[in-house]
């Protein structure tokens, strides 16, 4: 062959992997209103920087048929390109390929994108649309699985991983998407399920459509699965690049700081009447997040599931940190069993990837009910503690409001290894609400007076003067200062400066037992 014509094969192989499962599979890909795995690579890196690996790649089955169907490419897009200029690999199934579903040689390529993003310290990013294991390939598909599985444990912690869901993903399939980091589904297209509505209805009973059982809404809202629900494929992929803006590469690298034009010494008098003077109104704690965090910064994550607490990925002086934050405008910011399991993943995600922790508290406490107690609040709410005492990244704590009980020693405290606890003059701490206190205390006083409620009612004054303030706690130092609301962002902001050269150890372990 002369060397032009070699030249000519080559074009011409690489052409026909570009075809995938062909014009009329294609077709219908688009009929779902699905992106094909090669434009999807395309929206989700940089323009022009995709330099695809393995697309000669082709299984190697003869069983039912399958070797006279060979698709090169084998059903999986992989490679490496930039996001913002930086290093990151990816996979993107096709699904106009034996339904994208995954085989040998599918997963082999999956593997080897993923072994050399740890090599190198970059993320990976998969684009999951897939009828699962390869039907045909039987077992062989299952130990492709779980050499994926395998590597999403190694990798975890040592890059971020990152999930988009653009179409099916279900049964065993859905743990590789689970154990990374964030996932982001596609409203209308995507499922994750790990028996199906037929299943379903032939074991429970049940009546359930696709979308219900595992739509983006569904994992969004009810089960926590996704971090975001997505309008579509294309705001998919926006999603994860804006999450890569907020976070290093590997977990030796420190976040990416971009140049802010929101002055670190902005003074907000809005902070100053955010917190009502009534106790138990309820106020918005995004109100006072993207007050403090650099304007336009504020990102948050798993914003539809377990809202009485927030968690997202904001800017302070264009540096990025993680801000946890109890929620009084649902159920009093009370922590329960999802947001527990919700902010713990978060804390140590940050604590995993260099991300600074800003916590902002206002609990009353844990959500009360044998609902709470049966489901394991106990267990559950023990993971949040945990997380935050085993996180070394710089600490800060503003505590707004109330910070009572085992929540208050929870969320960051002191006591627990916070950096620099402040508070606001309207901060109360104690070890319950005067309410409930006074009851408890003062039972037969209450009682015994003439005019009981009336009594009650002085009691009650005189347990928040003498305790639901910051005062007792700052003379202990368990606060190191309490701050005027406005000059929350230029305290916090002068805490994190100081704290960039943070080192902290815990004692040498194989690893902690994280109450699961
Ligand atoms: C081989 C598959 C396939 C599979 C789909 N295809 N799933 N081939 N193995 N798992 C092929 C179809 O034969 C078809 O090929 C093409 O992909 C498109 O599929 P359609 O059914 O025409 O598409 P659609 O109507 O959109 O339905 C998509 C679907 C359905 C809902 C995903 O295909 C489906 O139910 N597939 C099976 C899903 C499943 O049960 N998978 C195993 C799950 S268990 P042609 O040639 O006609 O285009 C699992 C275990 C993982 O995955 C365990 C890990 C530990």
């Amino acid at each position: 062959m002369a060397g032009d014509e070699r030249i000519e094969e080559l074009r011409r192989r690489k052409a026909l992997a570009k075809e995938g499962g062909g014009k009329d599979r294609i077709e219908a890909q688009h009929g779902k209103g699905k992106l094909t795995a090669r434009e999807r690579v395309g929206l989700l890196l940089d323009p022009g920087t995709f330099v695809e690996t393995d697309a000669f790649v082709e299984h190697r089955t003869t069983d039912f048929g399958l070797d006279a169907k060979r698709f090169p490419g084998d059903g999986v897009v992989t490679g490496h390109g930039t996001i913002d200029g930086r290093t990151v690999f990816v996979f993107s199934q096709d699904f106009t390929v034996f339904g994208g579903s995954l085989g040998e040689m599918h997963a082999n390529k999956i593997v080897k994108i993923m072994d050399t993003a740890m090599k190198v310290g970059a993320p990976v990013i998969g684009l999951n649309d897939s009828g699962g294991a390869r039907i045909q390939e039987g077992v062989i598909s299952l130990g492709g699985y779980a050499e994926i599985f395998f590597r999403n444990v190694l990798a975890s912690g040592v890059v971020p991983q990152i999930s988009a869901i653009l179409g099916p993903c279900a049964g065993g399939a859905v743990y590789s998407p689970a154990m990374t980091d964030f996932i982001v589904m596609a409203k209308g297209t995507a499922n994750m399920f790990i028996t199906g509505p037929e299943v379903i209805k032939a074991v429970t009973g049940e009546d359930v459509t696709f979308e219900e059982l595992g739509g983006a809404m569904t994992h969004a809202e009810k089960s926590g699965v996704a971090h975001f629900a997505a309008d579509d494929e294309k705001a998919a992929l926006r999603t994860v690049r804006k999450i890569l803006s907020y976070i290093p590469s590997n977990n030796v690298d420190d976040p990416p700081v971009l140049e802010s034009d929101d002055d670190p010494n902005r003074a907000d008098s809005e902070l100053a009447t955010v917190v009502p003077r009534e106790p138990d109104k309820p106020y918005d704690i995004r109100d006072v997040i993207s007050r403090v965090v650099d304007r336009g910064s504020w990102f948050e994550v798993h914003e539809r599931w377990a809202p009485n607490i927030v968690v997202g990925f904001a800017r302070l002086d264009g540096h990025p940190v993680g801000v946890v934050g109890n929620q009084p405008k649902v159920l009093a910011g009370t922590l329960d069993i999802a947001s527990s399991i919700k902010a713990s993943r978060f804390v140590r995600f940050c604590d995993c990837f260099n991300l600074p922790l800003l916590t902002l508290v206002d609990v009353p406490g844990f959500l009360p009910g044998t609902a709470q107690e049966y489901g394991g609040i106990i267990r559950n709410g023990a993971k949040l503690l945990y997380a935050y005492s085993e996180a070394t990244v710089p600490k800060v704590t503003v505590i707004t409001r109330k910070a009572y009980g085992g929540a208050y020693d929870v969320m960051c405290s002191k006591h627990i290894r916070g950096d620099f606890n402040f508070a606001w003059p309207s901060a109360e701490l104690a070890v319950m609400g005067p309410e409930g206190a006074v009851q408890i205390i003062f039972k037969k006083e209450i009682e015994e007076a003439k005019e009981p409620k009336k009594r009650e009612k002085e009691l009650v004054l005189e347990y928040r003067d003498r305790f639901a303030n910051p005062y007792i706690a700052a003379r202990m130092g368990y606060l190191d200062d309490v701050i005027e609301p406005p000059e929350t962002r230029p305290r916090v902001i002068n805490a994190f400066a100081v704290l960039r050269t943070k080192r902290e150890t815990r004692p040498a372990k194989k690893h902690g037992n994280i109450p699961l």
